[in-house]
């Protein structure tokens, strides 16, 4: 496994719709497990391919409880979502700025794993922004697009 570098706000990488995963292969396991060594490394709770120049339709998330492993969604689609949630987010791609967004309270997402099996996940609270948040960089979309309130971090909240 190997860190990759994350792109950042600024480059047109992020601002291109990914094309989907034709197979989930030994090529695409080694871009998931260094996706999540990535996403570990920097501390965030999700990370989409793109944000390290992939151009493809997958990403992972882990909000780094205990006993839980990272989930990996390929060609990810939404099956449900519902409610509303308004809440603080920020991105490995636009370091030392937050702000709030709205979001689906529930979300309930399906995909392909790192064995190119079908998942589902559902989420609520954190777990669903993740997903939306991570789902929206597939698209070309950033949080700072559909933030209400943007503002820069202090050294110490970074
Ligand atoms: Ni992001």
């Amino acid at each position: 496994m190997a860190l990759r570098k994350i792109v950042e706000i600024g480059d047109d990488i992020l601002r291109k719709k990914c094309r989907p995963v034709a197979e989930v292969n030994d090529r695409t396991r080694v871009l998931i497990d260094d996706m999540i060594e990535t996403l570990h490394h920097t501390g965030g709770v999700g990370l989409a391919a793109p944000q390290v120049g992939v151009m493809r339709r997958l990403f992972v998330v882990d909000l780094g409880e205990e006993d839980t492993e990272p989930m990996v969604l390929v060609n990810p689609e939404f099956l449900e979502q519902s409610g509303e949630q308004d809440g603080d987010e920020g991105c490995l791609s636009i370091p030392g700025k937050a702000g709030s967004v709205v979001r689906p309270e529930y979300v309930k997402i399906k995909g392909l794993n790192r064995d190119g099996e079908e998942v589902v996940y559902e989420g609520t609270g954190l777990l669903a922004r993740a997903f939306c948040h991570e789902y929206d960089h597939l698209e070309g979309i950033m949080y700072v697009d559909k933030a209400y309130e943007l503002w820069e971090l202090g050294d110490e909240e970074q």
